[in-house]
């Protein structure tokens, strides 16, 4: 039977709009509910007591909302939180975006063959995400002998938002930070953050040629499809979209516009206890 609640995502800001595209365009019928931690933002730098209290109250605002699914668009808030927001969620299924991340890292890496299949999966994140090494760990829950590294990109982020994305300034952070990667010989990088995406080609030009990005939205969005089954509504309507922030700004407006590609919609400002 068809379930017509809309599907919760929830990021610590506007960087996760990248997954609720995805999402929209695997199950464009859905209702969407994005909830946007504006006012708290930047997880990344926060130690794993603080994001996993900030994440279990976004996460109870969008329940009260009655949403049938949660999807935690947030890396660092995958990565240190899920524990605490499957519990905080009760019956309500609940996709992080490390584990489908980590899966088609691996399945990349798999496809390569000679030295390159021996080569390091290299996780670029937040600060926060590499302390907790949650794509290393969940790569090595599937493949043992994997090696995995982890680089923290934090200037990526205000990059991101500045819209800085392919000038001189991101091109030398991306060099600077990507050297230990290119000496590692990783031919798999994982976009282990929500801002990350909008840097790709500056990313992909700091790194020797055919290396594989690798964004977890696309992966994410398969994930809730299947975790909906008979549950995800097909019934070829276009489903809207509902964005709640927690802080609200001109800049932030602008900011959410890069991220969805398009201007963003109404943002409906909330508070969170
Ligand atoms: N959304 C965060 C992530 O994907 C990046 C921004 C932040 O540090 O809060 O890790």
């Amino acid at each position: 039977m068809t379930d017509e609640r809309p599907i919760g995502l929830f990021d610590s800001g506007v960087g996760g709009l990248t997954v609720l595209d995805a999402v929209a365009r695997r199950l464009p019928a859905e209702d969407l509910l994005y909830l946007g931690d504006t006012a708290r933002l930047p997880y990344g730098t926060k130690s794993p007591e603080t994001v996993r209290r900030y994440a279990r109250r976004a996460v109870s605002l969008l329940l009260t909302r009655g949403v049938k699914a949660l999807v935690v668009a947030c890396n660092t808030a995958s990565a240190l939180a899920l524990d605490a927001i499957v519990e905080e969620a009760g019956k309500v299924p609940v996709v992080g975006v490390v584990g489908p991340g980590a899966r088609a890292a691996l399945a990349r890496a798999r496809g390569l063959t000679g030295p390159d299949a021996e080569a390091p999966i290299a996780v670029l994140a937040t600060e926060a995400t590499v302390a907790s090494d949650a794509y290393g760990r969940a790569i090595r829950s599937l493949d043992p002998f994997r090696t995995v590294m982890n680089v923290a990109c934090p200037l990526f982020v205000p990059l991101a938002e500045e819209g800085w994305t392919e000038n001189d300034v991101a091109r030398a952070a991306a060099r600077l930070y990507l050297a230990p990667v290119v000496e590692a010989g990783a031919r798999v990088v994982v976009l282990g953050c929500t801002h990350y995406p909008l840097l790709s080609e500056t990313i992909a030009a700091a790194l020797p040629a055919g290396t594989l990005l690798v964004d977890s939205a696309a992966s994410t969005a398969v994930e809730v499809e299947a975790l909906l089954g008979e549950n995800a509504r097909r019934d070829g309507g276009t489903g809207e979209t509902h964005l709640l922030v927690t802080d609200s700004s001109e800049r932030l407006r602008r900011v959410a516009g890069r991220f969805l590609g398009r201007e963003a919609a109404a943002l409906e400002l909330v508070d969170l206890p």
